[in-house]
């Protein structure tokens, strides 16, 4: 199952993950800097869940303005390495979680992060996922998806049986993966989103190759109370 292939994927690059993305080299993440300063401003004085935090690059942003982080990954690896970065513990929380059991996290939020993540969701599972996100926040509360756009060999044209685009990653010790990676248009984001009561905004950055969606949930409907 593609799922559990991508789990073992990122268990297995969560070392070198920080370095392949260029998070340890300055200039790369000054050229980041609007989205850090939006996740920033958007986990400002909250009480946030983040999904999928990998070695928390992003972690560290979203705990310099929010009242607390829930920082959660599926694999044990990348919470290691995310240990060895100076999160402020008094308000970070590392906790190993399954995106698909957000049910099963202890806590009350009302922000989510989730940063590469929704673009390696299957589509067969897009649904049950936003609505466990949903779920697990007040009503009135952000939620936030940070994704790439694509690069010049990022598109493939190689999908699977339900549709998802399909890449192929391969480690330094040779072991290769099978990845689902998105590249959602708007309307595709829209189209996600239709069902759900609150207001989607997308913002794309092609001088940061990323896309910031946003779905505040609507004040007085589902969620937590
Ligand atoms: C592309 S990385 C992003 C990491 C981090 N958000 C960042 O941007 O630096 C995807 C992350 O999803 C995690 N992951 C994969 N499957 C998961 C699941 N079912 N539940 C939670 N995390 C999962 C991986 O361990 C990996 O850390």
């Amino acid at each position: 199952m593609i799922i559990e292939e991508m789990q073992r994927y990122y268990g297995q690059r969560a070392s070198v993950y920080d370095s392949s993305m260029g998070y340890d080299d300055e200039a790369k993440v000054r050229v980041l800097l609007p989205i850090i300063e939006r996740v920033r401003s958007a986990m400002r004085g909250r009480q946030v869940l983040e999904i999928a935090c990998g070695p928390g690059f992003w972690t560290q942003f979203a705990a310099e303005t929010a009242v607390s982080v829930t920082a959660t990954d599926y694999n044990p690896s990348t919470l290691d390495e995310a240990r060895k970065k100076r999160l402020p513990l008094d308000r970070v929380t590392l906790l190993q979680a399954d995106a698909y059991r957000l049910d099963l996290i202890p806590g009350v939020f009302d922000a989510i992060l989730a940063v590469d993540w929704l673009a390696h969701v299957p589509l067969s599972r897009m649904e049950g996922f936003l609505a466990g996100a949903i779920r697990r926040v007040r009503s009135g509360s952000p939620i936030v998806f940070i994704d790439q756009l694509p690069g010049e060999h990022s598109v493939t044209g190689v999908f699977d049986d339900e549709g998802n685009p399909i890449q192929e990653r391969r480690l330094s010790d040779g072991s290769s993966f099978r990845v689902i990676k998105h590249f959602l248009s708007d309307a595709q984001i829209e189209a996600l989103f239709s069902g759900l009561a609150g207001e989607l905004s997308i913002q794309r950055f092609p001088e940061c190759r990323r896309v910031m969606v946003m779905f505040v949930t609507r004040e007085g409907e589902g969620g937590v109370s």
